[in-house]
């Protein structure tokens, strides 16, 4: 999707972390930005804060809503597309994560994540393509991560929702791709939000550790490699150089990949025993 002067955008999560930076970057293009959040406190922020990146005759708005209500985000979504006159693109963003080892989460856990981080998208997606399919042009683009396809240490409740991102937006982009919708995956690298430091605070040291090789990307940067890449129709929007090698190098040896992980685990543990 090239020309986003006067798009519609929806994005789930748009208040702070990394939303917040891919709404502003959406603005910046001259798209309208509409964008759904829990909070309303920070929806209100947020939209405060992004209106100085509106252009003129654009329009930045908040809707406080929770993607796990299928029945409030159909509602929430079929509203916006009839007072603002349609829906050019979604962007699925929001997204939890609770860390820690499979034997200490439990399947409450694993439900809670898996409700917003797939089964939201889900809803949101299904709520949207009518209003998208009335468009010539549009887009669906669904925030998954490097534990889309790489399974890590720790992340036994996050890890299976963002590879079934994958999963479904390769479904959605053979599905669609005659229909004019193009399907994009963002694959962002660790990234300094909110939800990270959050999610910092409980993962474990293996984890932790593994992690740590990668640095911390800012979140505007990435937001920038998100929109080069939409922009020019790209499936799969890698927004980290690691990151990108993982992908490379785990389609190739996959075994590999384990054993370079499995060697940073046994590091951090030899070092505290
Ligand atoms: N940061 C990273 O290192 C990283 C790496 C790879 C992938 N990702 C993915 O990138 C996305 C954004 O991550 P982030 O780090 O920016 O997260 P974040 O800082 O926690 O921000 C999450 C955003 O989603 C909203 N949200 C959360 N649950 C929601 C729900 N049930 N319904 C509606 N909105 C909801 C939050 O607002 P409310 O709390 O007000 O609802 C907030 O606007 C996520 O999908 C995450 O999995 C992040």
């Amino acid at each position: 999707m090239k020309d986003l002067d006067g798009k519609n955008i929806v994005i789930t999560g748009g208040s702070y972390g990394l939303g917040l930076e891919i709404a502003r970057a959406f603005l910046k293009e001259g798209a309208n930005v509409f964008t759904i959040a829990r909070n309303k406190e920070k929806l209100d922020v947020a939209v405060e804060d992004l209106g100085r990146d509106v252009r003129r005759g654009r329009r930045v708005e908040g809707y406080p809503c929770d993607v796990t209500d299928r029945e409030g985000i159909t509602a929430t979504i079929d509203t916006i597309a009839a007072e603002k006159g349609g829906i050019d693109a979604l962007i699925n963003n929001a997204g939890i994560v609770i860390p820690g080892y499979f034997e200490k989460v439990t399947v409450d856990d694993f439900e809670t994540v898996l409700r917003t981080n797939y089964l939201g998208a889900v809803y949101s997606i299904k709520a949207a393509l009518p209003h998208l399919l009335e468009h010539p042009e549009s887009a669906v683009t669904v925030t998954s991560s490097v534990l889309g396809y790489k399974g890590i240490f720790g992340y036994g409740t996050y890890s299976p929702t963002k590879f079934a991102l994958i999963g479904l937006a390769e479904v959605m982009r053979a599905e669609l791709k005659d229909r004019g919708v193009q399907v994009t995956v963002l694959c962002p690298p660790d990234t300094d939000t909110p939800g990270l430091a959050e999610e910092r605070k409980t993962r474990p040291r293996e984890t932790e550790a593994i992690a740590g090789t990668g640095g911390l990307a800012d979140p505007a940067d990435v937001a920038a490699k998100f929109m080069k890449g939409f922009k020019k129709g790209k499936f799969m929007v890698i927004a980290g150089l690691a990151i990108n090698a993982l992908y490379r190098i785990n389609g190739i040896s996959p075994r590999f990949a384990d054993y370079v992980f499995d060697s940073m685990v046994k590091k951090e543990r030899s070092k505290r025993a």
